[in-house]
This record gives C-alpha cells, sequence and structure tokens, in this order.
C-alpha cells in the first residue's frame, strides 16, 4: 500500500505526462508543431526530464518543480535508474554529464568514466597465445573497472547544482523505491531473462533478480533492500560511504573472488574530473559533446562537419542519396577513432584538427557520392597537421534553461551480471572497452591502437555522446542515446532529422537509423526503409544489412518557449514528463 501510494504521489500534479503519448499543441498563437505532423512530442513550458524509466522522469520533475535546477534533478535521476533500470543506471559503472549553465554561459563536461585498478597491465586480457581472450575481458572480475558514477553523480551537484537541494534529498526517492520495491514491468521484464545466464553463476545476484532460479516474472515485485542499505549509507555519509569502509571492501571482494585484481586503495582512490567540453558548428547551430576519454564528442563534430558541404535537405530524409552520404560520412570517423582515441590524461588526441572544418574538407572531397568506398580502402586520416546497447542516456532541462545531458553505463545489460554481495551493486564490465591488443575487436566490433591499451589508472574509450545544441547561444536540443558503437550515430541523426530535415523532436528520434562503424564493413539499417531505398543503397556498393541499430535516444528541444521532449519509443517504460 505505502508503495502504490508513493507511486501515486510521483505522478500527482504533473501539468503535463507524456509517455510516449500525442500531447495537444496550444491553441493559441503560431503552431509549435506542424499541424500534419505524423508524431508529436510532449510539450510543457517549464521544465522536462526525458529518459529511459518513467519513475525516474517523474522523480526529476518533482525535483525541477520544487526549484531545483537540471543538475538537482539529473543527479535525482541518475540515482533514481540505478533501482528502476538496473540493465544499465547504476552505481557500480560509470559515465559522462554534459551541463550547460544559462547564468554563466558555460558548458562543461563531468567525466566519471570507471577506470583500470592500478594492477591492469596491457596484456591483461590476452591468452597464453597472445591473442584477445573475451572472457577476461567481459565476463570476470578483471573486467570490473573502479565504477566512478557515485562521485561522478556528487561532483555534478556540489559544482554545479542550485544548492537548494542536499545529495541526502536526492537520494531519498530512490532509497523508497530500492527498500519498498518496483513492479517488474516495461523494461524490465523484457530485459531480465536475457541476464539469467550470466546472472544464475552469482548466488548474490539471483537472490535479488530472480525466484526459483527464473528471472522475477512480470508483475512480480523488485525489491532491492541492500541497495537501499547502500544508498541509505551514502545518503547519510557523503559518497565517501562508497568509496572506503564496508560497501568498497564488499565490491572489491566481489571482484577479487571472481578473478579480479581491485583492491580498496582503488576505490579510495577514484575521482570523477571536469573537462571542457568539445564544441562544433553545423549549419549555424553551435554544439557541446562530450571530450575524450569518449570519442563521442569528437567524432559527432567530424562527422557534421564533413556532412555540411552535402545538401542533405536537398536529397531528402531517409532517401538513399542521404543515407549513403551519412554512411560514407561515418566511415572516416570511425576508422580515426581506431587509431586516435584514448584517455587524454596518457596519450595526446589530436581533438582540435579532428574537428578541424579544414579537416572534414579534405575526408569529404574523397567521399563518392554515388559509389560506396570499401572499408579496407579507407585508412585513418591526418588530423595532427591541423591540430592547433546497455548504457543510458536521459536530457533534463529546467525553466531558466539550464541542461544536463547524462549518459551511463554497465557495458553490457545488467554488466558483468554480478551484484556485489551485500551492496545490491551491479558490477560494471567496462575494462573490454580497453583496447586487449592493436586491431582486436571488442563487443561492439570496435577496434582500438595502443592509444586505447589498457593501463593502470586509465580510462577506457567510449562512444557515450551526451550533446547540447545552441541556437544563437541558448540550447536548443539536449540529446544522446545508448548504442555502443552505434550511440555516435544515433546522436547524429538525431540531430540531422531536425535541422536539415526540419522533423518535430518525436519524428526526429523516432526515424529508422542506419549505422556504418568503418569496421566490420556493413551499412546496418533499421527496419522502417523502404525496398526500393535499400536496394538503391547496394547499387551504390553499401554492404546493406537489415538489422536492429536501436538505442534510446531520449531528448528533449526549445523552441518558441516550448520544451518538446521525445522518449524513445524503441525501448519500453521510456518517459519524457514536463510540467
Ligand atoms: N560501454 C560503451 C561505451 O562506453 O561506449
Amino acid at each position: 500500500m505505502r508503495v502504490k501510494s508513493f507511486l501515486a504521489a510521483l505522478f500527482a500534479g504533473f501539468g503535463v505526462i507524456g509517455l510516449g503519448a500525442a500531447q495537444t499543441p496550444p491553441l493559441a498563437g503560431p503552431p509549435i508543431i506542424a499541424q500534419n505532423a505524423r508524431l508529436l512530442p510532449v510539450l510543457a513550458q517549464n521544465g522536462m526530464v526525458s529518459s529511459q524509466e518513467r519513475l525516474a522522469s517523474a522523480i526529476g520533475v518533482d525535483v525541477l518543480k520544487r526549484g531545483g535546477n537540471a543538475v538537482d534533478a539529473a543527479v535525482a535521476v541518475g540515482f533514481a535508474l540505478a533501482v528502476t533500470l538496473p540493465r544499465a543506471g547504476n552505481l557500480g559503472g560509470g559515465g559522462f554529464m554534459l551541463v550547460h549553465l544559462a547564468k554563466t554561459g558555460e558548458t562543461v563536461a563531468i567525466d566519471y568514466r570507471e577506470i583500470a585498478p592500478a594492477a591492469s597491465t596491457p596484456t591483461m586480457f590476452l591468452n597464453a597465445a597472445g591473442e584477445p581472450d573475451p572472457q577476461k575481458s567481459r565476463d570476470s572480475g578483471l573486467s570490473v573497472g573502479v565504477p566512478g558514477t557515485v562521485r561522478g553523480m556528487a561532483l555534478a551537484l556540489e559544482k554545479y547544482g542550485s544548492g537548494k537541494f542536499t545529495l541526502a534529498q536526492l537520494i531519498e526517492p530512490s532509497v523508497k523505491l530500492a527498500r519498498e520495491g518496483i513492479p517488474v514491468a516495461e523494461d524490465l521484464a523484457d530485459s531480465l531473462p536475457g541476464a539469467m545466464g550470466r546472472m544464475s553463476r552469482f548466488p548474490s545476484s539471483m537472490a535479488i533478480f530472480a525466484k526459483d532460479g527464473k528471472a522475477l516474472p512480470r508483475g512480480s515485485m523488485l525489491v532491492q533492500a541492500d541497495l537501499a542499505n547502500t544508498l541509505e549509507s551514502i545518503r547519510q555519509q557523503g559518497p565517501d560511504a562508497f568509496y572506503k569502509g564496508r560497501i568498497a571492501e564488499q565490491i572489491v571482494a566481489a571482484v577479487r573472488e571472481t578473478g579480479g585484481i581491485m583492491t580498496v586503495e582503488d576505490m579510495a582512490n577514484y575521482k570523477a574530473v571536469i573537462r571542457p567540453a568539445v564544441t562544433g558548428r553545423y549549419r549555424g547551430y553551435t554544439l557541446a559533446s562530450m571530450p575524450p576519454p569518449s570519442s563521442g564528442g569528437v567524432h559527432l563534430v567530424q562527422i557534421l562537419n564533413i556532412l555540411e558541404g552535402f545538401d542533405l535537405k536537398a536529397m531528402g530524409a531517409g532517401s538513399a542519396a542521404s543515407l549513403h552520404a551519412l554512411a560514407e560520412a561515418m566511415k572516416p570517423a570511425y576508422a580515426d577513432r581506431a587509431t586516435f582515441l584514448g584517455d587524454p590524461d596518457r596519450v595526446k588526441v589530436p581533438v582540435k584538427g579532428l574537428t578541424s572544418k579544414a579537416y572534414a574538407e579534405k575526408q569529404r572531397a574523397k567521399i563518392d557520392l554515388s559509389k560506396a568506398t570499401k572499408a579496407d580502402d579507407i585508412k585513418a586520416g591526418d588530423p595532427l597537421p591541423h591540430e592547433s546497447d546497455q548504457t543510458t542516456h536521459y536530457s533534463v532541462v529546467d525553466s531558466e534553461g539550464n541542461a544536463a545531458a547524462n549518459t551511463y553505463t554497465l557495458n553490457f545489460s545488467y554488466g558483468m551480471g554480478l551484484v556485489a554481495a551485500g551492496t545490491g551493486v551491479l558490477l560494471n564490465n567496462e575494462m573490454d572497452d580497453f583496447s586487449a591488443k592493436p586491431g582486436a575487436q571488442n563487443a561492439y566490433g570496435l577496434v582500438g591502437s595502443d592509444a586505447n591499451s589498457v593501463h593502470p589508472g586509465a580510462r577506457p574509450l567510449s562512444s557515450m555522446t551526451p550533446t547540447i545544441v545552441f541556437r544563437d547561444g541558448k540550447p536548443f536540443m539536449v540529446t544522446g542515446s545508448p548504442g555502443g558503437s552505434r550511440i555516435i550515430s544515433t546522436t547524429l541523426q538525431v540531430i540531422t532529422n531536425v535541422i536539415d530535415f526540419d522533423m518535430n523532436l518525436a519524428e526526429a528520434v523516432a526515424a529508422p537509423r542506419i549505422h556504418h562503424q568503418w569496421k566490420p564493413d556493413a551499412l546496418l539499417v533499421e527496419p522502417g526503409l523502404s525496398p526500393d531505398t535499400l536496394k538503391l543503397l547496394a547499387e551504390r556498393g553499401q554492404n546493406v544489412r537489415p538489422g536492429a541499430v536501436s538505442g534510446s535516444a531520449n531528448s528533449i528541444l526549445l523552441q518558441g518557449g516550448w520544451l518538446q521532449g521525445a522518449a524513445d519509443t524503441r525501448q519500453r517504460g521510456t518517459a519524457a514528463i514536463g510540467y
């Protein structure tokens, strides 16, 4: 009963609640959304949260309504998703938050990516024959990076919160949800069965997520008492409760019992850092996105720079011509990713060159709009002369025009499937995002170079791309997505769908997406494109592979004094909620 009343209280009083459903545009004034729109975003005028899980969105909007800013709300949502979307929301993983403050105009990137334990070595994921051993990098204690989320959320709040909310206040709703339980519905019911294979090795995980050896059935309750206690400790004592003492010791014990090398010193030494955002310009808009150790922002800007020289609008949304141009622009960017990107604290990443218009011009000149370039014919370029599906994303905008874009992850769905006994914390397997060996593929088929090899204390290369697009210096769009290697291409297409093809946000998020990551040499296409289009792409030499591209680009757009929210309907339970 208490659960019901708590959940009911969360939803009570929202002026505008959109759960992917159409919202009636205002009657007076110029139309916010074209009258003939096929899909409608959620509309609101004050604040909005668009996330992958409804309860978490509601918690964030409640913070906004009580006077919190976008960062306060983003922190509350971050902790809530650790309870309500345990396959990706987390305490035991890491990620990136991009923050824009309206008052100062600054946009900063908070890097709370996991780090490699101090005892890590460049060869730790190789077998006796010197070949990559995916079992070690994805499925053993060695795969667990030192978690960054708790420090990241605390840093975001300390530096950029409104000052009206304490960390304790923002964690409180999550403690309640973990302790009282949430119904197994939507995403949980769909995703848990797939995780049973990995979880079934760990009684600590099965005790929480299974009953009688099977995934908790739809309609039952997921109660996470240990996680509630962990959250309560953080609530009372701050992030040190997670990184020092009992909880840290229990996490380290779980990692070491499964073959890992993490120590309590690794936990105690973890630091989240603030970095300057990567910036770019596209057709009169400016954008800020995530810098290394994510590759997301660099390559988003690089691909947009290449595309700027093509008239996508004239080619038409979803046409073979525009999809071919998108694919050809993605290929050289992903080739560069494999060569140049890594932890900026360890290697020099040529960000300026990779994101320069002059470099993009050279890469664009090699693109043939009538014929696909084979992956083997593309080599990483030379940016130096120009130098001067498991993750989750949410977007938040408040009434002052502050914005937060947050993407965080455990890497695989439910990470390694291992709950550190006594903590309720699911552990990541993020170490697989390092390059086990130059040229070896990770779980997403991405290849890397020595720039992304394993080193003590290094951060593995990511593709996470939380992004804010600006018009006239003010936030215009807040976006990003999960999807491993497809994060960059997904974020890209949401942006081009709005800027080039004039789609409203709901249409931009829902439109069928494509993905090409250079290697393997395959153009992945979502259902929804016509057979004729696919045939035309194949005739241009694209190696078309129909299949899931997916993602969950939970986004917000600011236009004409209104906020448009679109939660991605590719996943169950997503919700854009405004007021
Ligand atoms: N684990 C996926 C990424 O960080 O890109």
